[in-house]
């Protein structure tokens, strides 16, 4: 496994990848890789001959009060997964490499409108961070096949949405949330919780699991579904932000039509924010 930190070295070794006819399939990751993160690098490898994994915790996605600066890095444990798993190239720049004229006042990406739903109106800026380090990502690695995980549902719908618009010659391939036993999504952010908060956060897909059996046996009441949704995780101890019901094409609300929903939840459990999401086709 190859382990490069500029962008002229991935450059050079992609470029060299694609004449000879080969294909690369990306993974960005911001490290402290679990079994979530290395079923999205298994999917990747299905898809092309090359895997590259990135691992760059991205300044500008994180806000001004968000953990940044704590959040975990593991670089060690990193790597010796992803060898196992048989990766190609682990592509690990500095902040200098991909913003090399800092993060302030420099290029972005926005997606208007769905980078302000749900998510970004907790964290303003979040998406738009997210979005302008992909693209640098997908120019430096050029990859044919990009991989993202369900787990971040809306981040997945706006790199879809960014793709299209901006005619971005990669297509986007979305990796099932991987699942402890209790049901609690995969996440980084697990690793801050205490063993009674895991506990007490598989309130959420607990929460979203009835709401989609409700949907799939036709109840059509949205507001009451997610206000009892909301009422489950806060009488859990935790305390919701959103649950919502909406179109999982677009995260528009859907209509009497609309049979494709995705049911999506954020909750703080002290000072951690976690989110989940389950996809789920209506009864008609
Ligand atoms: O999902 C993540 O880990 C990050 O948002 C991503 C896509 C690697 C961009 O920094």
């Amino acid at each position: 496994m190859k382990r490069i930190a500029t962008v002229a070295e991935m450059r050079e070794l992609v470029d060299a990848w694609h004449e000879a006819g080969d294909t690369v399939a990306l993974v960005p990751t911001m490290g402290n890789l679990h079994a979530g993160h290395m079923s999205l690098v298994d999917l990747a490898a299905q898809h092309a001959e090359h895997v590259v994994v990135s691992i760059f915790v991205n300044p500008t996605q994180f806000g001004p009060s968000e953990d940044f600066a704590d959040y975990p890095r593991t670089p060690d444990m990193d790597l010796r997964r992803l060898q196992r798993a048989g990766v190609d190239v682990v592509f690990e720049p500095s902040v200098e490499e991909i913003y090399p004229r800092g993060t302030d006042g420099v290029t972005e990406v926005v997606v208007p409108d769905l980078s302000e739903l749900l998510d970004g109106a907790a964290r303003p800026g979040h998406f738009t961070g997210v979005t302008s380090v992909v693209t640098r990502l997908f120019n430096i690695c050029e990859p044919d096949t990009a991989v993202f995980g369900q787990k971040d549902y809306q981040q997945l719908v706006i790199l879809r949405r960014m793709v299209a618009d901006l005619h971005m010659p990669v297509s986007i391939v979305a990796a099932p949330t991987a699942r402890a036993d209790s049901g609690l999504a995969l996440s980084s952010r697990n690793g801050y919780l205490n063993a009674d908060q895991l506990e007490q956060a598989t309130a959420i897909s607990a929460a979203l699991t009835v709401a989609c059996e409700a949907l799939q046996s036709g109840a059509e009441d949205y507001a009451q579904l997610e206000h009892t949704a909301r009422a489950a995780i806060d009488a859990a101890g935790l305390s919701c932000d959103y649950v919502q019901i909406r179109a999982a094409v677009d995260l528009s609300e859907p209509g009497a039509d609309t049979l494709n929903l995705v049911v999506l939840a954020a909750a703080r459990l002290g000072d951690v924010r976690l989110i989940d999401n389950m996809l789920v086709t209506r009864a008609v």
